[in-house]
């Protein structure tokens, strides 16, 4: 048994550089007081400007779906009508945290392997009374870039506010939450903001407020609800927040935020863009075909389907075996048919994606044996 650390390119949690696991290993601090305040305020400022708002932003304690949750349930309410685009294992996850909040929700089944078209939306929505439409931005299911820009333009017009699910795209691709019309996004500190798990970052604007506030049936949860996370920040100057705060993944996270703004945005995208091209290529030198075409691949996440006659699980089992690679497998209808590979935050160079390549090829070589 080889017992190498197994390098992680599957979908998230990424690979976390030294200098964040550094930061999150520092000793623990009181999480509200005039020694922490000033730098939490300067942390949740940077994440405006990461989430392009100038609305709240509050990292709960949680995994991305913590986040979701929190975003879509006080968005909806009790007794809203909910409309989910659904195109992905992921589409599905935001049906389910509906359905668990109102008895309304409707849904907009399409094709996995195409993003929705905002025409279709736009069509489908004028059939509906929907106030809150829910999308996943970049599914890491499918490996497939919805455009969200044109799907808020869709619901604007009629009459319906998008929230996005921008767990596997925030920080790897532009999500512009004021300019794009969006009323809430939610993302989480393991996928392009290279941190460890724990927080999910959750943004509302002033159309998300509006619509909360003009719900007749808010939300029944307290934990995951924006409205206990908005009345301690209004309330509590001293500790701005209803709960207490890992305050050591908010360091690291902080810390990743230096990697992310020196880098700047647009390099950072454009080095995705590459990763995602690098690998593409890469796959397809080698026999295998993407699952998503290149027109809306995502710039974060690849899917593909092996050479023909090649076990997509006994490959990630000899990547993992023999090359200590991670590489993820498939979801839903796909499980045991593709394998998932993360170009997410620090995987997204060009040496990572060489190493997974390169156990690819080398495992297509030697022949991969068939599944136990
Ligand atoms: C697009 C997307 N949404 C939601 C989630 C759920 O996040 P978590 O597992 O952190 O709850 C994931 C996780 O992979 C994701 O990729």
């Amino acid at each position: 048994m080889n017992n190498r650390p197994l390098e992680l390119m599957i979908p998230g949690p990424v690979p976390v550089s030294p200098e964040v696991l550094d930061a999150m290993g520092q000793p623990v601090r009181q999480h509200y007081g005039p020694e922490w305040l000033p730098f939490y305020r300067q942390f949740i400022a940077r994440l405006q400007q990461l989430f392009g708002t100038t609305g709240s932003v509050y990292p709960i304690p949680a995994s991305g779906s913590g986040g979701l949750e929190a975003m879509l349930g006080t968005l909806i309410g009790t007794d809203g009508t909910a409309g989910i685009i659904v195109n992905g294992f992921f589409g599905n996850r935001l049906l389910n945290i509906a359905r668990a909040h109102t008895p309304h929700v409707e849904v907009l089944q399409a094709p996995y392997e195409r993003p929705a078209d905002p025409a279709d939306v736009r069509a489908w929505l004028r059939q509906r009374r929907v106030s809150v439409l829910a999308v996943v931005h970049s599914d890491t299911s499918t490996g497939v870039l919805n455009p969200v820009e044109e799907i808020a333009a869709a619901a604007r017009a009629e009459g319906a506010a998008l929230v996005v699910d921008a767990v596997s795209s925030l920080g790897g691709t532009p999500v512009l939450t004021d300019a794009w019309g969006l009323a809430a996004v939610s993302t989480a500190s393991q996928k392009c903001l290279e941190s460890p798990p724990g927080l999910a970052p959750v943004a509302v604007t002033k159309l998300g407020w509006e619509i909360i506030d003009s719900q007749r049936a808010p939300s029944r949860g307290w934990y995951l609800n924006l409205r206990s996370w908005r009345q301690y920040e209004q309330e509590w100057a001293n500790h701005p927040y209803p709960v207490t705060l890992p305050s050591n993944n908010i360091v690291a996270l902080d810390r990743a935020l230096d990697r992310i703004f020196a880098e700047g945005l647009e390099a950072r995208f454009e080095r995705h863009r590459r990763a995602a091209a690098q690998l593409r290529e890469g796959l397809e030198r080698l026999g295998f075909k993407p699952f998503a075409d290149r027109r809306w691949a995502s710039p974060t996440i690849t899917v593909a389907y092996p050479p023909p006659g090649i076990d997509a699980g006994a490959l990630i089992e000899t990547l993992r075996v023999q090359h200590r690679i991670a590489v993820a497998g498939g979801l839903e209808h796909l499980a045991g048919r593709v394998i998932r590979i993360g170009h997410l935050g620090n995987q997204a160079t060009p040496e990572p994606i060489r190493r997974v390549l390169g156990a690819l090829e080398a495992s297509l070589r030697q022949g991969v044996p068939s599944s136990p």
